[in-house]
């Protein structure tokens, strides 16, 4: 079997695309035109959101939002379970501190109540792997909605949320982001600070928009092979607990110990099958985050490996069945290191969190 990737981008150009991009080209008009405003507008009628703000990526997106919101040396709450990007925002803005929390051992979504309410100015709430998150505090919330795309709540939730995207995601841009929120000053603010540093290149905007077109689609093709997945694994195994609705954008399964879940990656690898351990935490020591990710496996679910799904389904099983043989096989985490993780861990976070476990 010829190897797989984890994820591919579902981008597919029509000839109209194409001739919009030489258009773009040919006029010198190549940010913000035009075409990010047709996708902010497709999204404000979409989401019934007042303001929707195409920015060049999540991350760059939720840096911005939070510089709007006037988020300074704020105490901000956040799971470590996340891509870094979550954690990166945060210290971009002024004496901002992340403080971790754990999250819920089902949904996989921060669980607020682990932490007092004293501890925290602020939340950072993750829609893990498109799990709707809906946080009951106080406090001012954003939603790192990288993967929140569809959500029902959507551009409902909070101060403002951030979408990516990135080539990973159900809708693409190639890369991209989009800020929404209803609140009119931040969103001028916003606007302001999305010019000087984080605009959306027209040709994304485009890819974007025809992405839009594509999706129903492509998410259909999707769900098919989610489905064809849970009806072909044989052996005991967890999903995440979707709290209201999730758009499915990572697969992940739960197996019951971390030698079961490492025989089946260390089968795969082998087989030239690329998955992922996601989120690989940015600190450990959280009971419930340690748990599920020494027992996490998330798997490539996009629509083109649909003729090989049999094969990958027969791969996992037969690794299942013999995990008590592999038990010398430990921890197995994906390959390519993640990005970012190094530079956080210099940056100083984790001795904020430390100093606040003593
Ligand atoms: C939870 C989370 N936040 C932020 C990001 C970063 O998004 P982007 O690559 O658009 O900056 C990602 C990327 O996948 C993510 O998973």
């Amino acid at each position: 079997m010829e190897s797989i990737q984890f994820s591919k981008p579902t981008i597919s150009l029509e000839k109209s695309d194409y001739t919009e991009i030489h258009k773009i080209i040919n006029s010198g008009w190549v940010s913000i035109g035009v075409n990010v405003e047709r996708l902010e507008a497709e999204f404000r009628s979409r989401y019934k959101v007042k303001h929707a703000i195409a920015c060049s990526s999540c991350t760059q997106g939720l840096v911005v939002v939070m510089k709007a919101a006037g988020w300074r040396n704020k105490k901000v709450a956040v799971q470590p379970f996340t891509w870094p990007s979550t954690v990166y925002a945060i210290e971009s803005n002024i004496g901002n501190v992340p403080v971790f929390c754990d999250i819920d051992p089902e949904t996989w979504l921060i669980d607020i109540n682990n932490l007092p309410v004293k501890a925290y100015d602020a939340v950072l709430a993750v829609d893990t792997f498109g799990n709707q998150a809906e946080i009951k505090t106080n406090k001012p919330v954003i939603y790192d909605s990288a993967h929140g795309f569809d959500l029902k709540d959507l551009g409902h939730r909070g101060i403002a949320e951030v979408i990516s995207f990135s080539f990973t995601k159900v809708v693409s841009a190639s890369e991209g982001g989009m800020i929404l929120t209803n609140d009119n000053r931040l969103a001028e603010t916003a606007s302001e600070l999305r010019r000087l540093s984080c605009r959306m290149p027209e040709i994304n905007a485009v890819i974007a928009l025809r992405s839009l077109k594509n999706y129903e689609k492509n998410q259909e093709a999707k769900i098919k092979i989610i489905d064809r997945y849970l009806k072909s694994f044989e052996f005991k195994f967890n999903t995440q607990r979707i709290q209201s609705c999730t758009n499915y954008s990572v697969f992940s399964i739960l197996l019951d110990t971390p030698d079961e879940r490492d025989a089946i990656a260390h089968a795969l690898k082998k087989s030239g099958v690329e998955f992922k351990t996601y989120y690989d935490p940015l600190v450990s020591g959280l009971k419930n985050i340690d748990s599920v990710y020494s027992r996490i496996l998330s798997l490539p679910v996009y629509p083109q490996i649909a003729d090989v799904q049999d094969k990958i389904c027969d791969i996992i099983n037969a690794a299942a069945k013999s995990a008590s043989i592999a038990q010398k096989i430990r921890h197995y985490s994906s390959s390519v290191p993640t990005p970012g993780k190094r530079y956080l861990k210099k940056s100083g976070y984790l001795d904020t969190y430390l100093r606040k476990q003593l």
